[in-house]
């Protein structure tokens, strides 16, 4: 098969990761023969340097043209005083918008030779850790009114609107919904329904989605319980379903209890095949140019890509066992490095994990 995929670079450490990642992805396509055809754009603080926009719109109009967007990490304190609307972040929201990609999936997975990494207690993991967050992606406070004014009495005011329509929630529980039934079959919706009048329309159309879905063991949980389920008992989650904000901070609490962010890749989706992929990890401006990086977020998420845009289930698991099995040889770069392993540099670990592919 022949796909052309847009490829965002990015910032701090978004370069090396992302040359280590079309790096594996040549060898795939070779073992596999395919064509794989990559197009760089800018975001994020480079096309903020190079264009004075966060988000070029030759950028939206090259990946909107592709078969799937491959996304390093953006920004850095270089561009962190800019206002909202110039900001690397803006380039983010803008293309999950103009792509229409309302699913972001994360998940959040224990790996065995990572174990020791983890904060929790063993009699916590032993349970299990292996979960996913769908996170809805281009709706809520993110993206409903923002005001900064000065109200009647002179006070400095600024709001962000947190807004959600029925189908805006109708649509993200299906994938949630679908995804539970080719795992474990339980979907968790999270919201804050006994204060805010959008969660109560979440728990309301969440509850009539569920009910095609009889299979599907569903409940609701509150945020702020959800937040302490997390570390308290892990083991109960399969698939959490919630809104934009709750999701964002969810998912960087549970990818942090995999004891491993730099393992933990990410889709975008939307109605199509068409996706965007990226490492849920930053930019890493301290180390960035140093190759000291660790490319196994962003090579997984190219994983993803396989599996979900192009369909290629076979070369996707061929992937993530490559992943697995360098893990197993003991390689490790330094933000996994532990005792008795052997440190690997960015570059290296791309090598390794394309030599057993
Ligand atoms: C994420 C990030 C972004 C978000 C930022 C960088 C705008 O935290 O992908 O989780 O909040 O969505
Ligand atoms: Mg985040």
């Amino acid at each position: 098969m022949k796909k052309n995929i847009a490829v965002i670079k990015g910032d701090g450490i978004g370069p090396e990761i992302m040359a280590e990642t079309v790096k594996v992805l040549n060898v795939v396509a070779e073992k596999f023969c395919h064509i794989f055809n990559y197009t760089y754009v800018l975001m994020g603080g480079i096309a903020i340097d190079e264009t004075g926009e966060p988000l070029p719109k030759e950028t939206v109009e090259k990946c909107l043209a592709s078969d799937s967007v491959l996304l390093g990490a953006v920004g850095g304190p270089k561009w962190d005083k800019g206002e909202g609307s110039k900001r690397p972040e803006a380039g983010l929201l803008g293309i999950r918008s103009a792509l229409n990609l309302f699913a972001n999936i994360r998940p959040a997975k224990l790996l065995k030779p990572l174990a020791s990494a983890c904060p929790l207690k063993t009699e916590i993991t032993d349970k299990g850790l292996d979960l996913v967050i769908v996170r809805e992606l281009i709706g809520g406070a993110y993206f409903g009114e923002k005001r900064t004014f000065t109200d009647e009495k002179g006070n400095k005011t600024a709001s962000d609107l947190m807004i959600y329509s029925d189908y805006e929630i109708e649509r993200i529980c299906r994938v949630a919904f679908d995804m539970a039934k080719k795992r474990r079959k339980k979907v968790t919706s999270i919201d804050k329904a006994n204060v805010l009048d959008s969660s109560r329309l979440w728990r309301e159309i969440s509850h009539i989605v569920a009910s095609e879905y009889p299979d599907v063991e569903f409940s609701h949980m509150l945020v702020d319980n959800a937040a302490m389920q997390l570390v308290r008992d892990p083991a109960q989650f399969d698939v959490i379903v919630t809104e934009n904000l709750f999701g964002d901070i969810l998912s960087d609490e549970a990818s942090m209890i995999t004891g491993s962010l730099g393992m933990i890749p990410s889709a975008s989706l939307g109605m199509g095949s068409l996706g965007l992929y990226e490492p849920i990890h930053g930019s890493a401006p301290d180390i960035a140019g140093q190759n000291k990086a660790n490319p196994i977020a962003s090579i997984l998420s190219a994983a993803m890509m396989l599996r979900y845009s192009f369909d290629m289930d076979r070369e996707a698991k061929d992937v993530e066992n490559a992943v697995d099995l360098v893990l197993e040889h003991g390689f490790r770069t330094a933000d996994i490095m532990s005792e008795g392993k052997k440190l690997v540099s960015c570059s290296e670990m791309g090598d390794k994990i394309a030599e057993i592919i």
